[in-house]
């Protein structure tokens, strides 16, 4: 190569060089927030006590006891009171109650489409936690 045109690709080299630092920084600072908000909410990552006001609390109150106008009309069960876990021990084994929320029962749709195994799995251990939530009045 001779002097010259060594000197025009050297010059070239240096002019076009930049350019690609450029882009690359205004994506870099833009992209931040942008990837933030998208780790805040994957909808795998609900937490559960979302996913029960999203698709239960409607007939099963956010409160669990069933205290809604649709929780009257499909007679949902009251999941703060003890001697109803008592009465249907047969099918309160987490097994169970996950099969009935995947398959639906009575008024209760089935949800195994809509939510994954694992999600129906937290919403049972959620509802359970309620029976221990009943005030003492
Ligand atoms: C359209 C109203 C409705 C919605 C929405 C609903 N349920 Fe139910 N659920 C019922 C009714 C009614 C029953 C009682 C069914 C029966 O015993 O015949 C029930 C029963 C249950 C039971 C106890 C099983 C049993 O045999 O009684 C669990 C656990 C349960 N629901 C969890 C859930 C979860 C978790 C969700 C949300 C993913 C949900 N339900 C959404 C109406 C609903």
């Amino acid at each position: 190569m001779n002097p010259n045109a060594k000197r025009l690709v050297l010059t070239g080299l240096v002019l076009l060089l930049p350019a690609p630092f450029v882009v690359e920084l205004t994506v870099t600072r833009a992209a931040p927030p942008l990837r933030r908000k998208a780790i805040a909410r994957p909808r795998s990552g609900q937490q559960v006590g979302d996913l029960f006001r999203n698709n239960c609390a409607r007939c099963h109150g956010a409160d669990g006891r069933g205290d809604t106008p649709l929780g009257h009309t499909y007679k949902t069960p009251d999941f703060t009171d003890p001697e109803w876990w008592q009465k249907h021990s047969n099918i309160t084994t987490s097994a169970s109650l996950v099969s009935i929320v995947s398959h639906g029962k009575g008024g209760m749709p089935a949800f195994g489409k809509k939510l994954s195994h694992a999600e129906i799995r937290r919403l049972v251990g959620y509802v359970r936690r309620f029976k221990n939530q009943k005030p003492s009045n």
